[in-house]
């Protein structure tokens, strides 16, 4: 064999490496459907970076070996892009009027005739850093930051590392610049901050500072290590445009390669615009990276260059947001609750911030063990979280805001509201104040919890009512509660003639409950809505639950051993029992039956959802009737549920219904339902 002939062997074994290489790179991280094993691809890897060493003439320049980094840089040298990289008209209200602003604006600009509507794409707005990628004849020759827009940073080196991005597309027109956004997948950032941690390096404040810095390393081979990711949206320079709207252009783009969310769709007016907006509120915390809002875009190429640009912002684009689910503020104290369990709470007071839609001001800070992993000290500035409906909390500190008088807080050893010792014992996460019902924190706690809603369902008694029935000692436990006389109450603070006759009438009216809503009243530690009601329906009775044995407790469906022990206590407690005989004794009283066993009720496996108001129930008493008869209540629709409850002006509950075909039932036919199942009477 001549030497020509065996480098061109070797030049075509170089080829050919490469491109299965890159093939099998898209298909593991682009497609999530890897095609060969972990073990191949790494010995066709080794394979390809000895031969490059070797041959270095034949190394492709778009090489997969580049993706492991290439060589320290001394700086990132500037570029001018051949189009500015404009910035965006953002839309901050956060409600569907964003949405119609934008349309009005287009209408107007447009100047089109009302019967015609006007077509927009619809993404997501990424929150991570765009980015120009250069392809000439298809092969990614240069990549930049965005910059002041003009000029950006030189990062090609570091943009190879980035997997998803493809370092040449088949059939790209000559010259191809494609933008978009590199960003952090927010458990790959949970995982670098970890590390960082461990190594005692600096934490980054979100997943997009941790992007920026991680894009904008001089050594490649750091960025490589960052797994970032990348969403193609747009377009620089191209020298001959193959699609004429937003929307073929997010497919052409997916089909030559690229990673495109599949969040994107179409809107013909502001209803179709909101409608996504809200859509994607719903999903984002689902999504594995962040987003700051969605973005509207007018989908026709002609029609955006007819509304062309405003200073540095195109006209026919607008980023409708979302209220931020992170933000920073400073701890400017913490403190300790003490809650009915005697349980002790740290709570950081916040300077009140506006997160994931409300005004945050306190925190709590769970437990101990919770303190000491954050680290936290009373003035840090701290990134608190807020998504959906979850309850706000702090996730970490960022220790390069602290102050220089930052103060260390310590649980302290005593109750702050008895003084009594506060122990923690072996293994446990919670430390308890030791007063019991002579902390009067306890006490406040146990007649809010016993009054609220789902337990007695007394209203009108808030946490300063508590506090003053407490220290006047008109109240020292829940018995008393019934005990109380209006000569009483009007001794009290803002305690007028109308306000106690009718917290009395509410007393009164609280006296004929439910074995589920009592046995919850009482605060069994440990004892929920939910287990309250198993105990009740599995039981039957009060005596029959006092007398249960820890085996019979564990007997229930859904109690286990820690749960079992706590009911056990607390009826052993002389005290407790003496608070029950005298509530009964006030007059509090509830049907009692044999205990079914819940396959004998009617609805039982059914799940049913409320919506509207009805004739004669309340939404809690008709909670109840469904429960007693062995159903589940649920806020939403799904496909699993049996009945929609609908009453008067039924929301978007019954639409959902309709649309899945749920049966949907008055009041009236609840009430039928229940007496074909036996003739219990309701
Ligand atoms: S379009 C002017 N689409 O928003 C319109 N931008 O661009 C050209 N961004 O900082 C950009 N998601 O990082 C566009 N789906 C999306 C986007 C998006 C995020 C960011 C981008 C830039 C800012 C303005």
């Amino acid at each position: 064999m001549s030497e020509t002939e065996n480098l061109d062997q070797v030049r075509q074994r170089m080829e050919q490496l490469t491109d299965e290489l890159e093939k099998h790179n898209k298909a593991y991280y682009v497609d999530n459907n890897p095609t060969i094993s972990d073990e191949l691809y790494d010995s066709m890897f080794q394979e390809l970076s000895r031969l490059e060493a070797q041959y270095p003439q034949f190394k492709s320049l778009f090489s997969p070996t580049q993706r492991v980094g290439a060589a320290v840089q001394s700086e990132l040298s500037k570029v001018r892009h051949a189009v500015p990289m404009l910035s965006i008209y953002t839309e901050t209200d956060y409600t569907a009027e964003g949405a119609y602003n934008f349309e009005a604006r287009m209408r107007r600009e447009l100047e089109l005739p009302e019967d015609v509507s006007i077509e927009y794409d619809t993404e997501l707005k990424f929150d991570g850093l765009a980015i120009n990628l250069r392809y000439e004849d298809g092969i990614l020759v240069q990549a930049a930051t965005r910059g002041d827009g003009y000029t950006g940073e030189d990062v090609t080196a570091n943009v190879k590392t980035i997997r998803t991005i493809p370092l040449r597309a088949e059939g790209l027109p000559k010259v191809f610049e494609v933008r978009g956004e590199v960003i952090m997948h927010k458990a790959v950032f949970e995982r670098l901050n970890e590390e960082q941690k461990a190594l005692g390096l600096k934490l980054f404040a979100n997943p997009r500072n941790a992007a920026a810095g991680s894009l904008r390393q001089l050594d490649p081979a750091l960025t490589a290590k960052r797994s970032l990711n990348f969403y193609a949206y747009g377009f620089g320079e191209v020298s001959e445009m193959p699609v004429s709207s937003q929307s073929e252009l997010l497919v052409y783009l997916k089909g030559k390669g690229f990673p495109v969310a599949p969040e994107h769709g179409l809107a013909h007016n502001p209803e179709e615009l909101q409608a996504f907006h809200s859509r994607v509120a719903e999903i984002r915390q689902d999504l594995p990276f962040d987003i700051d809002g969605v973005v509207y875009k007018v989908n026709s190429f002609d029609r955006q260059k007819q509304l062309g640009f405003v200073s540095r912002e195109p006209r026919w684009a607008c980023a409708h947001k979302y209220p931020p689910e992170e933000v920073q503020t400073q701890v400017l104290d913490i403190t300790v609750q003490v809650g009915r369990t005697g349980k002790l709470t740290p709570v950081a007071r916040l300077k009140p911030v506006f997160v994931g839609g409300v005004t945050v001001s306190n925190v709590s800070l769970n437990n101990e063990e919770f303190l000491e992993k954050l680290g936290v000290k009373i003035g840090d500035t701290v990134v608190v979280h807020r998504a959906g409906d979850v309850i706000p909390e702090v996730v970490r500190v960022i220790p390069e805001l602290r102050p220089a008088d930052a103060k260390d807080f310590v649980m302290p050893e005593i109750c702050p509201v008895c003084g009594s010792h506060a122990y923690k014992e072996e293994g446990e996460k919670d430390r308890h104040c030791s007063g019991g019902p002579f902390c009067k924190a306890q006490r406040v706690q146990a007649i809010l919890h016993f009054v609220s809603r789902t337990a007695m369902g007394i209203g009108g008694i808030g946490e300063k009512l508590a506090e003053q029935l407490i220290h006047a000692d008109l109240v020292k436990t829940v018995a008393d509660i019934y005990k109380l006389k209006k000569e009483n109450l009007l001794g009290l603070e803002r305690m007028g003639e109308k306000s106690a006759e009718n917290l009395l009438a509410s007393i009164e009216a609280s006296k004929h409950t439910t074995l589920e809503r009592f046995i919850y009243a009482l605060g069994v530690p440990e004892v929920g809505e939910a287990t309250a009601r198993t105990l009740a329906s599995h039981f039957g009775a009060l005596k029959k639950i006092e007398e249960a044995s820890l085996e019979q407790l564990m007997e229930v469906e859904d109690i286990g051993p820690a749960v079992a022990e706590c009911i056990l206590h607390f009826f052993a407690e002389p005290v407790n029992l003496e608070v029950i005989g005298a509530l009964i004794e006030d007059g509090v009283t509830w049907e009692e039956n044999q205990g079914t066993k819940d396959e004998d009720l009617p609805f039982k496996g059914m799940t049913f959802v409320l919506t509207g108001s009805l004739p004669t129930l309340s939404r809690d008493k008709a909670s109840d009737l469904i429960r007693k008869f062995g159903g589940k209540v649920s806020g939403s629709v799904s496909k699993k549920t049996a009945y929609v409850l609908a009453g008067e002006a039924a929301g978007s509950k019954l639409a959902k219904a309709q649309e899945l075909g749920i049966n949907i039932i008055s009041e009236e036919d609840l009430f039928k339902l229940i007496n074909q199942g036996d003739n219990t009477d309701v």
